[in-house]
């Protein structure tokens, strides 16, 4: 795919068939990622690779706990007591990136992710970023229990599937500020 057509179509996907991304499509995405640029080629992210249905519903559980105790958005709170997967959208493939907590990690992680959302296009797979899922980092025992250390956090949660529909391309326009020439 041309990248000019990956960068034009991509769209945020958050209804998914239930259908699971083979090994292969996994590793071009993961690979896509250790491509990105990084400070200093430090190449920080770490892939923490879900595809287990009942652990990603566990951590979309935890989640949405997280953000209903928030109180003060009293919208998020009414979301999350629905009992359907609103965080991770029933994706069969949740991909968090992680790194040791530091000053360019959540540049170079970002990197990488969108790296892996215009790959995961150009593989027939949507996808979408949830910074919601990030609340995970608040939750020490969910972090232990997929294999993320105390050093590290979630910089970048990321969802992957076969979308139900693919949503319409979108136009923006770049918000110059001021050109100086
Ligand atoms: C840092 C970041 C955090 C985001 N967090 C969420 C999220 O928690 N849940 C969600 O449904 N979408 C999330 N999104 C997706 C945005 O809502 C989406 O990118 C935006 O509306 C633009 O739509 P597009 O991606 O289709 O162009 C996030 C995107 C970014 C970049």
């Amino acid at each position: 795919m041309e990248t000019e057509k990956a960068i034009l179509g991509r769209r945020s996907v958050r209804s998914y068939l239930d259908k699971p991304i083979p090994e292969e499509v996994v590793n071009q995405l993961l690979k896509a990622g250790a491509m990105a640029p990084s400070a200093m080629d430090a190449q920080p992210c770490r892939y923490i690779v879900l595809s287990d249905k009942s652990k990603i519903i566990d951590l979309s559980g935890k989640v949405k706990a997280k953000l209903g105790g928030l109180g003060a958005g009293m919208r998020f709170a009414e979301m999350m007591k629905v009992k359907e997967d609103v965080i991770f959208y029933g994706a069969p493939l949740v991909i968090l990136i992680v790194a040791e907590k530091g000053e360019w990690a959540p540049i170079d992680c970002s990197l990488a992710a969108q790296n892996m959302m215009l790959r995961g296009y150009d593989l027939g797979l949507g996808s979408c970023f949830i910074g919601f899922a990030r609340m995970l980092n608040q939750d020490k025992e969910a972090l232990s229990s997929i294999g993320i250390k105390e050093s590290q956090e979630i910089i970048c949660p990321l969802i992957f599937g076969y979308p139900k529909s693919w949503p319409h391309a979108k136009n923006r326009e770049a918000k110059v500020q001021k050109m100086i020439e």
